[in-house]
């Protein structure tokens, strides 16, 4: 039997789900193009340096944050919402009993915020409220790309995964799926949630932390098409990293953009409900290839290695290094035949 971390049920605060991510990039111009027109997403407030983007269902200000930088583009926060102000105090003091630093922060157009290093060194901000703005889902006149309807999750490369698992799920998180070499207790990868779904964040095994990815989804897969298109179209084509295609974990029907910058951003729709307490983990073998991806080639080396960095946060590497099946090593076997 697995030796798996559990989830606390009885939390003293609410952590409702991930709400948005801050990424620094060099051409803001260039960025706005690709998040609006391949993406999909809104723009609710350009101002100057810093432009607020959310999707076309949201009606709070803003799940992606991008900031003009001169530097090395990087991912200066994760955020994610709590439900009410008096969570912030309580999340504070858990933050505080491990060990992790916590600040109070005046954020533009967010409520109170707390922003905390988690137990892997990932800068988060929490705020349990936001200026209130039109849905645009049904504004269909302005849907554009992938008409990505709101952020889902973001996945973060880590040294020691199960640490990062153990934090979260003293902090309420419950655990969806996880992936686990078979005859093994190690755990490879874990997909945790608050909001009912199968991800709010997922921790894989890597240097880190570093922002694997932030996900939205589209409404459906034809806008996940048209979004690659799109993309083919502005002279972001050779951005399209992988995919689409289908995942075993999550079943997600998915694909993979880098931005202008490098910052790797997913749009994917065929989600489930996950909120039944009686239902075990999945747990999947990374050695049954089949099973983890159904169909279609596997993704590129750069897919597995690269990621953004959270903007001064040192790095490491973890204990084994990993040995996916990457597009590269799949054609080398296929020209032995
Ligand atoms: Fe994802």
């Amino acid at each position: 039997m697995m030796d798996l971390p559990r989830t606390d049920y009885d939390t003293p605060f609410n952590i409702t789900r991930t709400s948005h991510v801050v990424l620094t990039v060099k051409d803001l111009d260039a960025s706005r193009q690709f998040y609006t027109e391949v993406i999909g997403l809104v723009v609710t407030a350009d101002e100057g340096d810093t432009l607020y983007l959310r999707g076309i269902e949201e009606a709070c200000h803003h799940s992606l944050v991008l900031r003009r930088s001169g530097d090395t583009p990087t991912c200066a926060r994760v955020g994610m919402r709590v439900l009410r102000d008096q969570d912030l105090d309580r999340l504070k003091a858990f933050f505080e009993s491990r060990g992790c630093a916590t600040a109070w922060a005046e954020v533009p157009h967010q409520g109170r915020t707390l922003q905390a290093t988690d137990v892997a060194g990932v800068p988060l901000e929490f705020c349990a409220t936001m200026p209130v703005v039109p849905r645009m889902i049904t504004q269909f006149h302005l849907h554009k790309g992938g008409a990505a309807a709101r952020i889902d999750d973001t996945q973060i490369l880590v040294p020691d995964v199960r640490k990062a698992t153990e934090f979260y799920m003293a902090a309420g998180f419950w655990l969806s799926e996880y992936i686990s070499p078979l005859q093994s207790s190690e755990l490879a990868g874990v997909f945790l949630q608050r909001k009912g779904n199968p991800h709010d964040i997922v921790f894989f095994s890597g240097r880190g932390p570093r922002l694997h990815h932030a996900a939205f989804t589209s409404p459906e897969s034809v806008n996940i098409i048209k979004a690659c298109d799109v993309a083919g179209t502005l002279g972001f084509g050779s951005g399209v990293e992988r995919g689409p295609g289908r995942h075993g974990p999550g079943h997600a029907f998915f694909v993979y953009f880098r931005d202008p910058d490098g910052h790797r951003v997913e749009l994917f729709n065929t989600h489930y409900q996950a909120m039944d307490i009686e239902v075990e983990p999945v747990r999947w073998d990374p050695g049954d290839a089949a099973r983890m991806t159904p169909w279609g080639l596997p993704a590129q080396r750069k897919w597995f290695a690269e990621a953004t960095p959270f903007a001064g946060v040192a790095q490491s590497d973890p204990p084994r290094a990993g040995d996916p099946m990457t597009l590269e090593k799949f054609l080398a076997k296929q020209s032995v035949v």
